[in-house]
């Protein structure tokens, strides 16, 4: 009886299943955004997230995305309308908002693109997502002064 149940254990082991409970939450934000992604950013930003030539900012490049954690949400709930440069390329083209998708979909899109293309982040909770809604709101994400941006610098 021991052994038969130890040997259940491992197997379930192999399938992933004694994760702590976090990652298995993770992983399941990675599978349902991948989905979004597809659906929903993946013309532009492209299957591999390489982006598209000079009109489309790539998500392969890790320090852009960690440097902008807490502006994710905003840039996809309400688009993005600014000169950015990534990996010395400049890209000044607007990006549509995504209105319709829920803060859920955000954080799970968010925690896909932050451990899909080469990079590897913290998952993005409800919480988190909703904490950095705050500081956009309806009027959408505006230049600021003071913004990090990692114009010029390589990875
Ligand atoms: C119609 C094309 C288009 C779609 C669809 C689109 N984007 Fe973008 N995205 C852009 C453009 C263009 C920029 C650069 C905006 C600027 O310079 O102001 C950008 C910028 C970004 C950035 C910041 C720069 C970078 O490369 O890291 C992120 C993150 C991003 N998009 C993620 C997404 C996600 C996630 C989705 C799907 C929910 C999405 N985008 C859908 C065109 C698009």
């Amino acid at each position: 009886m021991m052994r038969s149940l130890l040997i259940l254990a491992a197997i379930l082991c192999l399938f992933g299943a004694c994760d702590n409970k976090q990652e298995l939450k993770k992983k399941k934000y990675i599978a349902e955004g991948m989905v979004l992604y597809r659906n929903h950013c993946q013309n532009c930003h492209q299957t591999n997230g390489t982006g598209f030539e000079k009109l489309i900012p790539p998500l392969t490049d890790t320090l852009y995305l960690r440097l902008n954690r807490d502006r994710l949400a905003c840039i996809i709930r309400y688009g993005m309308d600014e000169a950015i440069t990534i990996n010395g390329q400049v890209y000044n083209q607007p990006m549509v908002p995504n209105e319709k998708l829920t803060d859920m979909e955000i954080a799970e899109i968010l925690t896909y693109i932050t451990n899909a293309f080469g990079n590897s982040q913290e998952m993005f909770t409800i919480r988190e997502v909703r904490l950095a809604l705050q500081s956009c709101g309806e009027a959408g994400v505006e230049s600021e002064a003071g913004i990090e941006s990692n114009a010029g610098i390589q990875p």
